[in-house]
């Protein structure tokens, strides 16, 4: 697709029926639609009932699926074409679930053995084959990383069961306090280091890695004992040999899987090691799951691509300019903030495919929390604040607890927030009164285990690739961080006094203030 998506028949007609399209209780009346709403992928159930969409907005938007063909692009990305087309690359996340022996031919090898070596990693660190240079068995492992080399992991960790082997630590900030507190409760002769960086590059991953070195060393361990304690996960080996980590204790990512993709990858290393190899396939099975749903469901009960539909006719037509993911599940509190990367960094973007600059809005601001400690807090933002917004809810059925009254009570919670969001209260007194008429899904899985997960995390994933499709962008690539980074280096030096200040007149006032306290600590 070349021009806008702006000039697509099927935009225009959808913009048309967004000038009068009924009241979400009004389309809900209509069981023709009601059907169409709700969807079924690898073990989620998907209620789409509560959107502000009519039978005739559907076929609008599935006819806007078809203008920019949708399913040729997912087909073109399945196959592993150059979709990141700024870094002339494939995005073959999915070929990391592909099950051995159905993956293609160019991608199985690596991915297969990069599986095998993980888990034997994990088992023999867990079996205690595997023990540090003073032959103590590993029992803390501290996780350095950031963006998507930490927050799947560390989702993951917190959302599925551990086996209590390891005690596992994730420090993303270049923030002192962070390595410093998770070193703090480390023995090293005890601990496992992994430093997760696909560029091995990044500043605040590096930073905190040699901090744990020096750590590691000042301890009275050796140059050599490095090999016994720290491990990498990195496309980039050289780097990872020159920082200390020989070859055979990297295990690889690689350019055709994006970071804040790579969960699926040896990035998921302390999913396997905290909740065992086979929650880590297990994870793998439910997310290969929805790509066959993905890749075979007809369009208009393909769940990634009407969550995908619906969230642009969310914020494009309706004026949603925020997206609300509320997790009423305690379990999944690092869910926002993972999408948040997974979305934003993917669809933030402002230019398209053709280097032309988009004429629509792209990605909405992505925030949320958990229920129902939200509803003490932002819920009544949503219910009588000014701002148009969408929200997904996610439940799990089943607890993994014995406590079945506070389950009832988190689900009625949910059901609860949403209906409000829809019906509203129409009290007689202004202040009472609630708008509702909020769009929201509402997912659920029948349980919170690794499958389910697996197949949530993946359900965005292609919501994500499907909506850069329509926005006409390209969703694997992130030029936008480069610039932060850049300026940050010139701030460091004159913050240290080693270079002359030449700032703009905000940021040279905080130089100076913050070097008067460090001329004065
Ligand atoms: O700054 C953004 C980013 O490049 C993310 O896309 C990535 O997940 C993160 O930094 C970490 O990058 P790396 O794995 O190369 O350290």
């Amino acid at each position: 697709m070349t021009n806008s998506v702006s000039t697509l028949p099927a935009w225009k007609h959808l913009g048309r029926l967004a000038q009068s399209v009924a009241s979400i209780s009004e389309c809900a009346e209509d069981a023709v639609r009601n059907d169409r709403l709700t969807l079924h992928a690898a073990g989620i159930d998907a209620d789409l009932r509560k959107q502000r969409l009519s039978n005739e907005v559907i076929d609008g938007l599935l006819d806007l699926a078809r203008e920019v063909s949708l399913e040729d692009r997912r087909n073109a990305l399945l196959r592993g074409d150059h979709v990141n087309t700024s870094e002339d690359r494939p995005a073959m996340h999915t070929a990391l679930r592909t099950p051995a022996g159905a993956g293609l031919p160019e991608f199985e090898p690596h991915v297969q053995a990069a599986l095998a070596a993980m888990s034997e990693l994990a088992q023999k660190l867990s079996a205690g084959e595997l023990r540090g240079a003073t032959n103590r068995a590993i029992t803390n492992v501290v996780h350095i990383g950031i963006g998507g080399s930490q927050l799947g992991p560390e989702l993951a960790v917190r959302a599925l069961p551990g086996t209590g082997r390891f005690n596992i630590q994730f420090v993303a900030n270049i923030d002192g306090h962070a390595i410093s507190t998770a070193l703090a409760n480390c023995d090293p002769e005890r601990t496992a280091i992994i430093v997760v960086s696909k560029s091995f590059s990044t500043l605040e991953t590096l930073r905190n890695a040699e901090a744990a070195r020096a750590w590691f060393l000042e301890r009275g361990f050796t140059i050599a004992d490095i090999a016994r304690h720290f491990f990498a996960i990195s496309a980039n080996v050289q780097e990872a040999a020159r920082f200390g980590i020989p070859a055979e204790n990297v295990f690889p990512m690689w350019d055709w899987v994006g970071g804040r993709y790579s969960v699926w990858s040896a990035v998921g290393l302390p999913i396997a090691l905290a909740c065992g190899p086979k929650a880590f396939a297990d994870m793998l099975a439910g997310a290969h799951q929805m790509d066959q749903h993905f890749a075979q469901a007809p369009l208009a009960e393909n769940l990634p691509i009407l969550a995908a539909l619906t969230g642009i006719w969310n914020s494009n037509f309706l004026g949603a300019n925020n997206h609300a993911v509320l997790a009423y599940d305690e379990r999944l509190a690092l869910l926002p903030l993972y999408l948040q990367q997974l979305e934003t960094e993917s669809n933030g973007k402002s230019v398209r495919l053709d280097g032309q600059p988009v004429d629509v809005q792209t990605m909405p601001i992505l925030w949320g929390g958990v229920g129902t400690t939200g509803q003490h807090a932002y819920h009544q933002l949503l219910h009588q604040g000014t701002r148009a917004f969408s929200a997904d809810f996610i439940i799990a059925a089943s607890p993994d607890h014995p406590l079945s009254d506070h389950h009832r009570w988190l689900q009625a919670n949910a059901l609860a927030q949403s209906q409000a969001m829809m019906i509203g209260d129409d009290q007689p007194q202004a202040e009472k009164r609630v708008p509702g008429n909020h769009p929201t899904t509402t997912l659920v899985l029948e349980r919170l285990d690794a499958y389910h997960l697996g197949a949530l995390l993946a359900l965005y994933e292609h919501k994500v690739f499907c909506q850069g499709v329509i926005w006409g962008i390209n969703s694997f690539d992130q030029w936008g961080v480069e610039l932060g980074k850049r300026l940050a280096g010139p701030i460091y030096q004159q913050l240290g006094g080693t270079a002359a200040l030449n700032q703009d007149a905000s940021t040279q006032h905080l130089i100076s203030r913050l070097r008067a306290s460090q001329t004065n600590g």
